[in-house]
């Protein structure tokens, strides 16, 4: 659905814009922090490639499409091998003969989650100090990095929006899926949700279009429009600015959103429901409390590990967010309160 603006606020938006970009600005990483973190990204390539000369190297996640905040070192890292039977048994053997060979080539604090979901070795990288997750034939988190980078190329205040989200929610300690609140994957799901929805739109529905980027993984289509150039000047019809597309989505979440029946999805601009998805029943540990499409395996709720409690806090920081954004004197006692620890 269309979001209503939300109810005005005393603030001057164009004050709290201008303090926001700033603040972009800082958490956007330096040239220096991205000299770095490609110079890791190389030296994990190199000893990747040493050890499985047969196989592709990717990186994924925020440092491939550049929505990550400076200073955080981690890299994610996809080790591609032909002939492994996609299975997570499959993928978890890898893991754990990879876990024994980067142990023997120096990495720091080899830890190896053989049955996880999507099996992962976690080390750090001792020359620069990086913390990288690897795992095997995760072709949909490759596809998925490009969607959002893709997503990024066209608005620019998709990102700007993603570093304030993302910044916000690690202050306020909504940002850890394993403690029953929201990965950073999600929070990206929500701003490009968001931006779909604005009314005119900041961002088209890249599903939807003709596909010019087509690829099946396992059952999953995974084509869409990733024709970004000729997007550029999309979003130019809404001229709303990166303050009041912050104050929107908190409003949003705080007031708007259908938590009981709605589902959020990037991929379609027609509304999505839990009963459409049959995500109305709890399966196991999957919750389906606050639920969160994935574009492509659609089979997956990003917000499946959201307990009663986390979804509880989730909604109160939301509002928290709103009420400070509503009743806030100054844009900087805003942005005070906003991302007190
Ligand atoms: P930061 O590391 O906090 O900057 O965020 P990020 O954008 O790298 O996201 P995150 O570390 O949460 O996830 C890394 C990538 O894993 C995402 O970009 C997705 O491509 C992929 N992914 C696919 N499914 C999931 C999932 O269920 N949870 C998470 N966390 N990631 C997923
Ligand atoms: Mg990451």
């Amino acid at each position: 659905g269309t979001p209503s603006l939300p109810p005005p606020i005393r603030l001057d938006l164009s004050d709290l814009d201008a303090r926001l970009m700033q603040l972009v600005q800082q958490l956007a990483p330096s040239a220096e922090q991205r000299a770095r973190q490609q110079q890791a990204w190389a030296a994990v390539q190199g000893l990747l490639q040493a050890l499985w000369p047969q196989a592709g190297v990717h990186l994924f996640g925020s440092a491939a499409n550049e929505l990550d905040i400076g200073g955080s070192n981690d890299l994610d890292v996809c080790l591609e091998l032909e002939g492994v039977e996609e299975t997570k048994e499959a993928r978890g053997e890898i893991i754990s003969q990879l876990g024994e060979q980067l142990e023997q080539a120096g990495m720091l604090n080899v830890f190896a989650i053989p049955r996880a979901r999507m099996p992962v070795v976690k080390f750090e990288h001792p020359e620069t100090g990086y913390q990288v997750d690897i795992t095997v034939n995760n072709r949909l988190a490759v596809v998925n990095t490009k969607l959002l980078r893709d997503y990024a190329a066209i608005d620019p205040r998709l990102r700007s929006l993603v570093l304030l989200v993302k910044h916000w929610a690690k202050r306020r300690r909504c940002n850890d899926a394993y403690v029953g609140t929201l990965s950073s994957y999600a929070y990206v799901l929500m701003c490009i949700s968001h931006l779909q929805a604005r009314s005119p739109p900041v961002l088209p529905v890249l599903q939807e279009m003709e596909p010019t980027h087509r690829r099946t993984i396992g059952n999953w289509c995974c084509g869409f429009c990733d024709d970004t150039s000729a997007l550029a000047g999309f979003g130019r019809g809404n001229g709303e600015s990166v303050a009041a597309l912050l104050a929107c989505f908190f409003y949003y979440w705080a007031h708007q959103h259908d938590f009981r029946r709605g589902v959020v999805t990037v991929r379609q601009s027609s509304a999505m429901t839990k009963a459409m998805k049959g995500w109305t029943t709890r399966v196991g540990l999957e919750r389906h409390l606050f639920c969160i499409e994935d574009p492509f395996e659609l089979s997956h709720d990003l917000g499946r590990t959201v307990h009663a409690e986390g979804c509880d806090k989730l909604r109160h920081e939301f509002r928290r967010a709103w009420d400070v954004l509503r009743h806030a004197g100054s844009s900087s006692q805003a942005l005070q309160e906003l991302l007190a620890e």
